[in-house]
């Protein structure tokens, strides 16, 4: 008897190959692409004047030279903070600025990146933090998916985006504006309405840390044996990686999107 060969375990950006080049920078992403990663993760927020932009924190001084909250800034705010040097210039003395590495990038400006990448790629979006604002992160998001024609699945294959977020809310408000587009639940612990592996009403796809998968796989288990895919993010060490491909997950973010590629043999 054959057994049907499952498909490979998807190697997902974290923040782009942002081992490689700052995070959620154009060079980060384009990097991941050279790389073979069959996805791009990335965080979007909402600038003062409305732009979905790639930041993690809620504020830029981590990863900027600026301060401040992101949603009290505008767009032009953010294009004049420099959000690369600050891991350049740390590991290079020879540092000199590259605007791929250094500028704020857009949701946008990254649908364009992945439009043109020449190969299909994914999208794990995440809102972040969208409960302060009553709906307008999904709003603008699913605005720009519509733009980009990622809204609705294509005539063939699986949907090209999916949208992550740690709030029920958001992704109950992604699916009421667009039923079709995946949604992932991030977990970062195991809270007692969720033991038995169910997820909030209508999720499909589960998102657990990969602390959770160390300490508890039993929890992996139960939401596989509830018909749920399992997306572990942040697996950057070869035995979480193998850990992850021992449990039979479907996708693994990581910042090193090349050295798990390699791991796993493709
Ligand atoms: O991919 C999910 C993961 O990115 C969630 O954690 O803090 O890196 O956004 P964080
Ligand atoms: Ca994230």
């Amino acid at each position: 008897m054959t057994h049907a060969t499952p498909p490979p375990i998807q190697v997902v950006a974290h923040r782009g190959a942002s081992e490689d080049a700052p995070e959620h920078t154009l060079a980060a992403y384009r990097k991941a692409i050279e790389d073979g990663a069959d996805a791009l993760e990335c965080d979007v927020r909402l600038t003062a004047d409305g732009h979905l932009v790639l930041v993690h924190d809620r504020r830029v001084n981590r990863t900027s030279n600026g301060r401040g909250a992101v949603s009290a800034l505008e767009l032009a705010d953010l294009a004049a903070l420099d959000f690369g040097s600050w891991k350049d210039r740390e590991e290079s003395p020879d540092w000199v600025a590259d605007p791929e590495r250094t500028s704020v990038l857009t949701l946008e400006r990254l649908l364009e990146l992945v439009a043109d990448a020449g190969r299909p790629v994914q999208l794990a979006i995440e809102t972040k933090h969208p409960t302060r604002w009553a709906g307008q992160v999904e709003e603008r998001l699913l605005f720009l998916l519509k733009r980009f024609g990622l809204d609705a699945p294509p005539a063939e294959g699986p949907h090209s985006v999916r949208v992550m977020s740690f709030s029920a809310r958001s992704l109950h408000r992604v699916r009421a504006a667009a039923p079709t587009v995946p949604t992932v639940y991030l977990m970062q612990f195991v809270t007692p309405r969720m033991r038995d592996g169910r997820l909030p009403a209508g999720v499909r796809i589960a998102g657990p840390g990969m602390r959770i998968v160390r300490n508890n796989p039993g929890f992996i288990r139960r939401l596989q044996d509830a018909g749920h895919p399992v997306h572990v993010w942040t697996v950057n060490e070869p035995d979480d990686v193998q850990l992850c491909a021992d449990l039979g997950v479907e996708a693994i973010i990581t910042n090193r999107p090349r050295q798990v590629l390699s791991q796993l043999g493709r």
